[in-house]
């Protein structure tokens, strides 16, 4: 088990596998405490040549019942959009941050609530997703929400602000990740909690058309 004072999941990543020993490697991962009150590792799905790889925040009640990213009702929003802009999401490859859900509890005790995951919990998660983006060795990178924008780009980036352009990927020589671009934009659960919903999602679509754009022929027909 990881010190209390720096989790990390560094210890349970597997070396010289592929994705499918990394999702099952990730099944045991204690690298950090949110494992003891989720049901289970939620690890990134998708093709295993995928162009583009999605990076949200963490599993949501639904991903982590079902075992599987992005198949609630910000998923639902997620495919809408992607179709939208013609990529069909079995092309890419869909992951989170952080593998599994944080919660609270409500006062009686029978909902879960979504609870965001703090920097070092993030960080403790990194070694998964820069497994998963070294074996994948992807063209583009879209972070998805400003968890996975800032676990990609540092605490200092703001979405807001940068959002929908395609930026250099912020190479670190000791995560062994090399990604051309990577394109941050907000999160699909952001569209959903949006006064302006139509605005918000139009905004959301945009920023995915810069992606769309540059992988033509990942495009559905
Ligand atoms: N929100 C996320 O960031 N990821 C999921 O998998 C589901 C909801």
């Amino acid at each position: 088990m990881a010190s209390p004072e720096r989790p990390t999941a560094a210890s349970f990543v597997p070396e010289g596998t592929d994705l499918a020993g990394l999702a099952a490697a990730a099944a045991a991962c204690q690298g950090c405490g949110l494992y003891e009150a989720a049901s289970r590792t939620v690890f990134g799905e998708g093709s295993s040549t995928a162009r583009m790889v999605l990076v949200g925040e963490q599993p949501g009640d639904m991903e982590d019942q079902r075992g599987r990213p992005f198949v609630g009702p910000a998923g639902r929003l997620l495919d809408r959009a992607l179709a939208d802009v013609g990529i069909d999401r079995s092309t890419a490859y869909v992951t989170n941050a952080v593998k599994h859900f944080k919660f609270t509890t409500s006062a009686g005790g029978k909902r879960r609530i979504h609870a965001k995951p703090d920097a070092l919990e993030v960080t403790a998660c990194r070694p998964w997703l820069n497994a998963e983006l070294a074996l994948l060795d992807p063209e583009v990178v879209v972070c998805l929400g400003a968890t996975a924008a800032q676990s990609i780009f540092g605490s200092s980036f703001r979405v807001t602000r940068s959002r929908g352009v395609l930026l250099p990927w912020p190479a670190h020589e000791e995560d062994g990740v090399q990604a051309p671009y990577a394109l941050a934009t907000i999160h699909p659960s952001a569209v959903l909690r949006a006064e302006d919903r139509e605005s918000a999602y139009s905004g959301l679509v945009s920023d995915l058309r810069v992606v769309a754009a540059m992988l033509p022929d990942a495009a559905a027909d």
